[in-house]
């Protein structure tokens, strides 16, 4: 009795968080050291295998780059999901990271699932925000969040496969 279920997800963050390294290693086991910077948006598809169903993601990997910022809208309007991705070792991209969370509260989808992903996990040595100061701001805006590293492939797949657990089943 497979189920087969379509989703569309979204990657909001700032620009070198690490938003297509993470949908690279996902969806293409892949590490690039030179990811070049996306130009407005690329589109993924990626099936896993959940439970009793099998869910299609379908994923908008946008530009983090400011210019871009106004066609963002397009992309998560009809999201079901968000993975909203900053780099642990930059204080700024958590703080463009809250401001999409704001957004999303505003103006996304009242349903949307949102996954919080501090990326970069691996330069530990470099860190400037604390895993316990992300839990915590995720926890109060009602987002799950894991550290994450596109590089050495941690949490990478847990991050869609959690969001894929919490997504309503039609
Ligand atoms: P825009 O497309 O400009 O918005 O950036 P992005 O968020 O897609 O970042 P991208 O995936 O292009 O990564 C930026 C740089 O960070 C690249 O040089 C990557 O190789 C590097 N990078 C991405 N993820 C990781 C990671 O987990 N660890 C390390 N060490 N480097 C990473
Ligand atoms: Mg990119």
């Amino acid at each position: 009795n497979a189920k087969l279920c379509y989703f569309h997800q979204v990657l909001l963050g700032d620009m070198g968080a690490g938003k297509s390294s993470l949908v690279l290693r996902f969806v293409k086991g892949q590490f690039l050291e030179f990811q070049e910077s996306t130009i407005g948006a690329a589109f993924f598809s990626q099936t896993l295998a959940v439970n009793d169903a099998t869910v299609k993601f379908e994923i908008w990997d946008t530009a983090g780059q400011e210019r871009y910022h106004s066609l963002a809208p397009m992309y998560y309007r009809g999201a079901a999901a968000a993975i909203i991705v900053y780099d642990i070792t930059s204080s700024d991209s958590f703080t463009r990271a809250k401001k999409w969370v704001q957004e999303l509260q505003k103006q996304g989808n009242p349903n949307m699932v949102m996954a919080l992903a501090g990326n970069k996990a691996d330069l530990e040595d470099k860190r400037k925000v604390t895993a316990e100061e992300a839990r915590v701001y995720a926890e109060e805006n009602g987002l799950f969040f894991m550290e994450t590293s596109a590089k050495s492939a941690t949490n990478v797949n847990d991050v869609f496969y959690e969001i894929a657990k919490r997504l309503p089943r039609a």
